[in-house]
């Protein structure tokens, strides 16, 4: 399965924190927003991953990011010149993806739960057309809607809708087979001018072939893509890490736990950083977990 992060967007509703640099290099908490989509893709399996960002981010996102290697990853960049929709970087992503089963991440998503890496790698076998991970909050009208009859299958979708049918969010994070880029090469753009993702997922629907993951109240997801959330995702971060002792989204440890990079190879990651808590937790888990 190949991997995409979508870090593009033009982070407008972060002004002016993002004038000089992108969304996702935004702190949260202790460390770069895009680090927690790239641990969701590490945890599911996923090591072959394309980063997709506006052109000024590419830079940075590269320099912080590099080829991946040091995180036994395989990471390549693109850019999105405009903000033309989510579902367009299934359309960058084409040689990528090179007619594969793939996973799609927004760059502002952040989850977070027991048992997370279990049900990633469960939804990716049983895989057939897509898979969207739902999430029930409070404010339905802000995200893509899912409806779902007495039995738990998803009977409709919608993007934004001004009177939502249920409180039944669709994450930013989506599996698709082989058939995806085909799907949003059919895409016209909406009325807001972008390619949505929300008509991807219409396409499987239709198809009888969306299936519905939803994350129950043991889970978390934040959208960290305004102020508030963002704040509110570096407060949860903080919480969790300093009552449990172990941190959220480490790339390294993932790296290390799925044996993607051994134990020494994680100590000298740690080193390179050993004046911050994060690269002595580093050395510290290094000697532990090896
Ligand atoms: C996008 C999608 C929406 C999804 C949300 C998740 O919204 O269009 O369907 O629920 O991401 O973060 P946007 O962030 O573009 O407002």
């Amino acid at each position: 399965m190949k991997g995409i992060v979508l870090a593009g967007g033009s982070g407008t509703r972060m002004y002016p924190l993002t004038l000089a640099t992108s969304k996702q290099l935004l702190a949260v908490y202790d460390k770069p927003l895009v680090y927690y989509p790239l641990s969701v893709l590490m945890l599911a399996g996923v090591r072959d991953i394309l980063v997709i960002s506006a052109p000024d981010s590419l830079p940075a996102l590269r320099a912080l990011l590099r080829d991946g290697s040091q995180l036994g990853l395989n990471l390549s960049f693109a850019v999105q010149k405009e903000p033309r929709g989510i579902a367009e970087a299934l359309l960058i992503g084409e040689k990528h993806i090179n007619d594969e089963p793939s996973a799609l991440i927004l760059g502002d998503n952040v989850f977070h739960g027991a048992g997370f890496p279990d049900l990633l790698r469960s939804s990716r076998q049983e895989l057939d057309g897509c898979t969207l991970f739902g999430y029930p909050v409070s404010d339905p009208e802000r995200f893509g809607i899912g409806e779902t009859d007495a039995e738990g299958n998803l009977v409709s979708l919608e993007e934004k809708p001004l009177r939502p049918r249920s409180n039944n969010a669709i994450s930013g994070l989506y599996f698709y087979d082989s058939d995806v880029v085909e799907i949003a090469k059919d895409l016209t753009p909406s009325l807001r001018g972008e390619l949505e993702i929300t008509d991807v997922n219409r396409v499987y629907l239709k198809q009888g072939r969306a299936s519905l993951v939803r994350l129950g109240r043991g889970y978390t997801w934040l959208d960290a893509g305004t102020h508030d959330t963002l704040l509110a995702a570096s407060q949860y971060v903080q919480v969790i890490q300093h009552r449990q002792g172990v941190r959220v989204a480490c790339l390294e440890e993932i790296a290390l736990r799925m044996g993607y990079i051994d134990a020494e190879h994680c100590y000298r990651l740690g080193t390179g950083m050993e004046n911050s808590e994060y690269g002595k937790y580093l050395m510290e888990m290094a000697q532990t977990v090896g």
